[in-house]
């Protein structure tokens, strides 16, 4: 978090006060780090330097187009799940030839538009997936280049929802059926061959993990060499953790370190779908003390900010570090930090040691990933603002919505039904 930083008791984002943005934007409001978000960036890119490398965004992380744009300006490309990821990204200045297109349920339409624009790949998850991309591919008098998400049944040792690399998971081909998967592909028309694809979970702490996966992949390009299909790309996917509170995720370069030394003896090409590794650390959700409510058992500071504005507490039981935004001096208590949805499982934080008084400004820290794009309309509850810090100067890059953007395209029954 070192773009947010306190200057004589007072939290910044780079050179602008958070309390200032605060005045400005009202609260809640998501406030991002462009230094932030290109220097995490820079990490992966710059330790692939000369490698055939592509590091693909994962946009589900954070699809704000002014976030996009800043890492197409970069030369980023991007791992999309959907027509409007996409369109997003399109409309950030994404290079079509750079983007890969993951997910479990590609739908027509969607995969021809991927194939009208021309992307660098569809990593399809499933026997049936193959069935359809080489059918729409086929009408539209397109070979589509491919690639399998192959599950290599590893461990990531994350939380159950975000692991997504074990035989349970819904997530690609099993790794035992790929031979016969693969070697069906080859015999196809309108697909070409071209990659092989994993994504074992999202929050990884350690390297060893990527590195089993990474072993079984390299087993299978081997066994399909033989046969002659040529793998000519390896997708490690996204998962490299971030510090929420005192996690020691290794830095990107040392993974593409340890990935690279696996791959010096092949010629192959590297792709990294980073999300999270890049965006959390890089956005703060700022939020308002309502009321402070306090009884014999437990101390809660109502917020403004809710699940429905960030849902990874409630969903996953996710820590996210919570830090005044002016620092007062005097004693501490412990405080969960509740929302004003009607629900009890409505928290950001729970046992907090913080000294409050009501009207203080709070910082939620790492919500640049997974935050604003999970949140909902939940309670009729207009969706935060989001504001991009460049050096001293703010700008809205997403305005709050307003009541009336909620009720659009809702009819009431005509009269007299
Ligand atoms: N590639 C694929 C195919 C993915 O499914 C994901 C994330 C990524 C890349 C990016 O992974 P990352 O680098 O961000 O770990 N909402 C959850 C995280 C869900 C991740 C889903 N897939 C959370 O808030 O923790």
């Amino acid at each position: 978090m070192d773009s947010f930083e306190y200057r004589n008791g007072r939290l910044h984002c780079e050179e602008v006060l958070l309390s200032q943005v605060a005045e400005r934007f009202g609260t809640p409001t998501y406030v991002y780090s462009r230094d932030a978000i290109e220097r995490a960036y820079l990490a992966y890119s710059q330790a692939l330097e000369g490698k055939k490398a592509l590091v693909c965004y994962a946009v589900k992380a954070n699809s704000n187009l002014a976030v996009l744009n800043i890492l197409a300006r970069l030369g980023a490309g991007f791992d999309i799940v959907s027509l409007g990821e996409l369109e997003r990204v399109l409309k950030a200045g994404a290079q079509p030839e750079k983007i890969v297109f993951s997910g479990v349920g590609k739908q027509p339409h969607e995969i021809v538009r991927a194939l009208d624009v021309g992307i660098h790949c569809f990593n399809i998850e499933s026997e049936s997936e193959l069935e359809r991309v080489n059918q729409v591919a086929g009408e539209c008098g397109k070979v589509a280049d491919i690639s399998f998400r192959v599950n290599p049944d590893v461990d990531a040792g994350t939380h159950p929802y975000i692991s997504t690399g074990l035989k349970e998971n819904k997530f690609g081909i099993a790794i035992a059926e790929a031979d016969r998967i693969y070697t069906h592909a080859a015999s196809l028309e309108h697909v070409h061959v071209v990659g092989m694809d994993c994504h074992i979970g999202s929050q990884l702490t350690e390297i060893a993990p990527f590195m089993d996966a990474l072993d079984r992949l390299l087993a299978l390009v081997d066994a399909l060499a033989e046969k002659g299909i040529i793998i000519q790309h390896l997708d490690l996917g996204g998962g490299l953790g971030v510090c929420y509170t005192d996690e020691t995720p290794p830095t990107p370069q040392a993974y593409i370190a340890a990935v690279l030394e696996k791959m010096a003896d092949r010629d192959m090409g590297l792709i990294f779908e980073p999300g999270r590794s890049i965006v959390a650390n890089a956005g703060v959700m700022l939020t308002r003390v309502e009321f402070l409510k306090c009884n014999e058992h437990k101390n809660f500071a109502i917020i403004d900010g809710a699940m429905n504005d960030l849902i990874r507490p409630s969903l996953y039981s996710a820590y996210q570090e919570i830090i005044p935004v002016e620092i007062r001096e005097g004693e501490t208590q412990p405080y969960d930090l509740v929302g004003p949805v009607c629900e009890t499982g409505d928290f950001l934080g729970k046992d907090r040691q913080l000294n409050l008084q009501e009207g203080d400004l709070l910082a939620v820290c790492s919500a640049g990933a997974y935050g604003f794009v999970m949140s909902s309309n939940y309670n009729t509850r207009p969706r935060a603002a989001e504001v991009m810090i460049d050096d001293n100067a703010m700008h809205e890059i997403r305005a709050r919505e307003t009541l009336h953007d909620l009720m659009r395209g809702e009819t009431l029954l005509p009269k007299g039904n």
